[in-house]
């Protein structure tokens, strides 16, 4: 029975030893803003702008504008929302799907950055 129980342990302590390789952050849970500026600069900057206004260089020649990460109605959305927007674009839109493009954990990296964004005045 102890034997049972001794097994149990290790097996429970490796777990949480391995499992856990230091201490989660609340930025680990869902995307780490700091690796997504990278990947916000260089792929999404053009059109939603440096500051997440909409306002890119690319944007006045697009027919259809790039969301302003500001507003409520995007901020109301939850992360899935957003991953499946950025994972397969809008019908019809300049925002085209970026699976293939980045990987799951980018697209989580770059959604932490909007929020981020998001959160910052003018
Ligand atoms: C070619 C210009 C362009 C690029 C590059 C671009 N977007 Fe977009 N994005 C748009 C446009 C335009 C819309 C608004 C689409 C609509 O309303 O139909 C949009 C909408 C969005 C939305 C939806 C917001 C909402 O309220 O639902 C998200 C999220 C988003 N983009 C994230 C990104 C991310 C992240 C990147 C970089 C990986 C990116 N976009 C790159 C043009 C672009």
């Amino acid at each position: 029975m102890t034997r049972v129980f001794m097994v149990l342990l290790s097996v429970g302590l490796g777990w949480w030893l391995v499992g856990t390789p230091g201490p989660v952050t609340a930025q680990d849970l869902f995307g780490n803003p700091q690796r997504g500026k990278g990947i916000y600069e260089q792929q999404c900057q053009r059109c939603h702008g440096a500051g997440g206004w909409g306002d890119g260089p690319d944007a006045p020649g697009l027919k259809i504008p790039p969301a302003n990460f500001h507003r409520f109605i995007t901020q109301m959305k939850s992360d899935e929302q957003l991953f499946t927007t950025i994972e397969f674009g809008l019908a019809l839109s300049p925002m085209h799907g970026w699976r293939g493009r980045l990987t799951d954990r980018q697209m989580e990296d770059v959604i932490a950055y909007v929020r981020a964004l998001a959160q910052r005045g003018r």
